[in-house]
């Protein structure tokens, strides 16, 4: 692990500066349709309700792809690594890495600097093999405000920012997965600018957690018109729901039937629900957690199967809070729904990148 600066990216501000007042929306149109062919590997994962596993289910879907390409680089195939951000105060997504409060850990400076400030880009390289991430915390507390105020300048190019940083080295990474907050318009405006592809975690049954999906559609459609004319939902993905025989129970069912109404009532399609779903494993999810291990890490680990990237050795079988060795079969259960469920959606992803690949003229890509 270690800290990485890309070399050669070049300063965002004296693009907006180019646009003197208030860019046109000619002018922001010709940026964002040179912006988007380079955004297609960027996958947010929002909705516009907190706590409903935004953090959990972006950190495991990147350690997933990231263990994918490391399994294709041991077998010889081409490989790139998987790039996780976090853009939300709380910083809850460097415990999922175990980069609290270790050396690398700024709250969020760097990040705030990079996106705002026309700062270096710098990451931790290989939190876990191919898997490089950002840092987030309080100091993201700013990024809003610092948002809105060069918007104040440059209007809409202000939330091109982090489009315009994630453009510039996005062809290092296989994927970027930008994990942010609704709480705050502008984070979540530049957010839905980057990303191409949304995904929308949903954990809770209470109509609170409708909203946040109704507020999720009209938020993108708004996008589109501007700033990302490919926002679009990818998926929306289940945590945290109760499995009978490794099956979904009526709980559900419920919540699929109730949004599957409002998706039709938005125009949109049912089958953005994912069939997978990821079990309901508090304890668990709290241990990966707190000790930055993802559920199929975790779940190695606790089969005694985990090797230390850095030094090739067994990791020693982990433990809960009160002492007891983490048992094997719910850990690799876990992992399993989240191998499902990322397997789901980026076949979803990939299908959609191809469509449009074969708009730019360009043809499919498999
Ligand atoms: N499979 C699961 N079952 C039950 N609770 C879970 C599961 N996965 C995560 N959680 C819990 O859900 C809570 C919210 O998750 P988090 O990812 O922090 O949400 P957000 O980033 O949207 O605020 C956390 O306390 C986490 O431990
Ligand atoms: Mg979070």
């Amino acid at each position: 692990m270690k800290l990485y600066t890309f070399p050669d990216v070049t300063a965002r501000m004296p693009l907006l500066a180019e646009f003197d007042d208030a860019p046109t929306d000619k002018e922001v149109d010709a940026l964002v349709a040179q912006l988007r062919p380079r955004l297609r590997n960027v996958i947010g994962v929002t909705i516009g309700k907190g706590g409903q596993g935004k953090t959990t289910l972006a950190a495991n879907v990147a350690y997933m792809l990231a263990e994918e390409q490391a399994a294709r680089a041991a077998n010889g195939k081409s490989a790139k690594p998987i790039l996780y951000i976090e853009l939300d105060a709380n910083g809850n997504g460097r415990r999922e890495f175990g980069l609290q409060e270790g050396e690398f850990d700024d709250d969020g400076a760097r990040l705030l600097k990079a996106i705002t400030f026309d700062g270096e880009f710098t990451v931790v390289r290989d939190v876990k093999p191919y898997l490089d991430s950002a840092v987030s915390g309080s100091r993201l507390g700013d990024l809003s405000s610092r948002i809105s105020r060069i918007s104040m300048a440059h209007g809409s190019g202000a939330y091109l920012l982090l489009a315009l940083l994630l453009a510039q080295i996005s062809h290092f990474y296989r994927w970027i997965i930008l994990d942010f907050s609704p709480g705050d318009k502008e984070t979540q405006r530049s957010g839905m600018a980057a990303a191409t592809h949304h995904v929308a975690p949903v954990m809770d049954s209470d109509n609170g957690t409708l909203d946040g999906l109704t507020t999720l559609a009209q938020l993108l459609r708004r996008t589109r018109k501007v700033l990302n004319p490919e926002a679009e939902i990818a998926a929306i993905a289940f945590l945290g729901f109760n499995k009978r025989e490794e099956k979904q129970t009526a709980q559900l069912e419920i919540v699929r039937t109730k949004i599957e109404d409002q998706l039709i009532a938005a125009n949109l399609d049912p089958g953005l629900m994912l069939d997978g779903f990821v079990r309901k494993a508090e304890g668990l999810a709290t241990l990966c957690r707190n000790q930055g291990r993802p559920a199929r890490e975790m779940a190695m680990a606790a089969a005694g199967e985990l090797k230390d990237h850095a030094t090739g050795e067994l990791v020693p079988r982990p433990r809960d809070e009160r002492g007891r060795l983490v048992e094997k079969a719910p850990a690799i259960k876990l992992a399993s729904d989240y191998g499902d469920l990322v397997g789901d959606l980026i076949r979803r992803v990939r299908a959609r990148n191809n469509v449009l690949r074969e708009k730019d003229g360009q043809g499919a890509v498999a």
